[in-house]
């Protein structure tokens, strides 16, 4: 037997083991689940002055020296824009039935509620949705995943100033009334919680507030704009869903969320001052903003810690705050060990003593997790069942849509290489973390869909290309796509008994 052959029948037995012997199929999940992929605006349209779109923060950040690992930026990244189409067929072919995307502020209101609504950037989601529900493959919409225009920054500092909660409030209604009789589910924010640590306590993200000894930056404070940009953040959040609830669900039929990040944390030591470490740890990460937006209150973790560091909702905040999300979106990754530190020395100037605790990948020099090629990302698949089920109890079984989970491959290049297409690591990282995911469901968790992060390979932030998440390799300098193993396994997956029959033939063909 040739070489090749007795590696595409090593590739097909370790597929099907993980597959079906190991017990994980679709039929454990409900037939109405959504099953998709990830993406967002910035780090995979490129085109990023074209169809009259404005500058985002994020254009202008990328494009100073220095900032992002590998000196690249988002200008043409997977260059979507133009290759959606080819985009949306590599979905189809997955047999994935819903996709997550975000809008791109700046493409639809280039200068925010000073300028008029951009139809050529209206025109793009127009398409890109129709294309997709021909497809069958249903459109999930995150209205703002990191980037805004710049000139709301310029004019009035973002975040940093209630008028954005106005702003981000006409920018909800547009975008309903142009794609809401087809967009079914909506969210409002990705991640408002890390916008808000590496944007204004770290200073890592524009706009690069920080002070010391969080971080160095030429202006902000740590210790209180964090705050305020987090409670514009819930604010413009609830302008979004009281205009939503208001003008359009009932007409339209779709519901409305809420995406957070989430790393699960276990206690470093078996004693109660790391399990309350452990709570404190979640109410300042997760809880923060789900607490507001479901309760309409500061978690009394942080309350507790913060006092009247953390500002207040008036009467007119808890009016608006009465309209509540219909779930919650949950991005998990990752889960870390913590350590107490409220009567001894923390990590000063690290976002997580805000909290008086330490975190830390190992006990006793043994990482929580195999490692990942992102510093601090470990495998730990049962992080997804417990974060799930602290979200089940937290919040009186919300629906959740599991907005993100993937893995990470560091790059050595633009072309293929035989080991970023056998990515045996992501394939297996993807079935511990679905397999945990089961066990939450069986436990009783309203969980309504799950989407990998990510489609495509595509520009990782402040690491730029060096990360790879996708489920098919781009080669950023020809923009060919390649499917990765993970993208067959997928493709396996979802497509139930009869493609695992031939799933042989297919691999010898790929
Ligand atoms: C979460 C973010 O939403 C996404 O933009 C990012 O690429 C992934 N995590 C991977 O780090």
């Amino acid at each position: 037997m040739g070489k090749n052959k007795t590696r595409m029948l090593a590739l097909a037995l370790f597929l099907q083991l993980l597959c079906s012997v190991a017990g994980l199929d679709r039929s454990q999940f409900p037939s109405s689940f959504l099953f998709g992929t990830s993406t967002s605006s910035y780090q995979i349209e490129g085109a990023y002055l074209e169809g009259n779109k404005s500058l985002s923060n994020w254009d202008v950040f990328t494009h100073i020296p220095g900032h992002i690992e590998d000196s690249s930026d988002g200008d043409i990244a997977d260059d979507h824009y133009h290759l959606y189409m080819e985009d949306i067929k590599l979905m189809h072919h997955l047999g994935v039935n819903s996709y997550r995307f975000s809008i791109s502020w700046s493409r639809i209101l280039p200068r925010g509620r000073f300028g008029k609504v951009n139809s050529a950037g209206i025109a793009f989601y127009n398409r890109l949705i129709d294309a997709l529900l021909l497809k069958g493959i249903q459109p999930f919409v995150t209205l703002n995943h990191y980037d805004v225009p710049q000139e709301l920054e310029d004019r009035y500092g973002a975040w940093l100033n209630p008028q954005i909660q106005k702003d981000f409030g006409h920018y909800a209604d547009v975008c309903f009334k142009a794609f809401g009789k087809k967009v079914k589910y909506w969210t409002t924010f990705n991640e408002p919680n890390v916008v808000v640590k590496r944007g204004f306590m770290s200073g890592e993200y524009p706009p690069q507030h920080c002070s010391k000894p969080f971080g160095d930056c030429l202006s902000g404070d740590s210790n209180i704009e964090p705050y305020i940009a987090a409670h514009n953040i819930i604010l413009a959040h609830a302008t979004a869903v009281e205009i939503y609830k208001k003008k359009y669900q009932v007409k339209q039929g779709g519901s409305i969320g809420l995406v957070i990040s989430t790393n699960w944390f276990e206690p470093l030591r078996h004693i109660p001052a790391d399990r309350l470490a452990v709570q404190r740890a979640l109410a300042f990460d997760t809880a923060w903003f789900l607490d507001p937006v479901i309760f309409g209150e500061y978690p009394p973790e942080m309350r507790q810690v913060l006092g009247l560091r953390l500002p207040t909702f008036s009467s007119e905040d808890r009016r608006k705050l009465q309209y509540k999300l219909d779930f919650i979106g949950i991005n998990h990754y990752t889960s870390k060990y913590v350590k107490d530190c409220m009567f001894s020395p923390c990590n000063e100037g690290s976002t997580e003593s805000t909290a008086f605790v330490i975190s830390t990948g190992e006990r006793n020099g043994i990482p929580i997790g195999t490692p990942t090629s992102m510093p601090d990302n470990y495998v730990f698949p049962d992080g997804m069942e417990k974060m799930v089920m602290y979200a089940m109890q937290r919040y009186n079984n919300i629906p959740m849509f599991i907005t993100e989970n993937g893995y990470a491959q560091g790059s050595t290049g633009n072309s293929p290489t035989t080991d970023t297409l056998n990515d045996r690591g992501r394939v297996k990282y993807l079935h511990g973390y679905l397999t945990s995911l089961t066990r939450a469901m069986r436990q009783g968790a309203d969980v309504r869909g799950y989407f990998i992060w990510s489609l495509l390979d595509n520009f990782e932030w402040l690491f730029g290309y060096s990360q790879r998440f996708g489920l098919y390799h781009v080669n950023f300098k020809t923009q060919e796509r390649t499917p990765k193993l993970s993208a067959k396994w997928v493709k396996k997956f979802l497509g139930g008994p009869q493609v695992i029959e031939r799933m042989n033939g297919d691999l010898e063909s790929v």
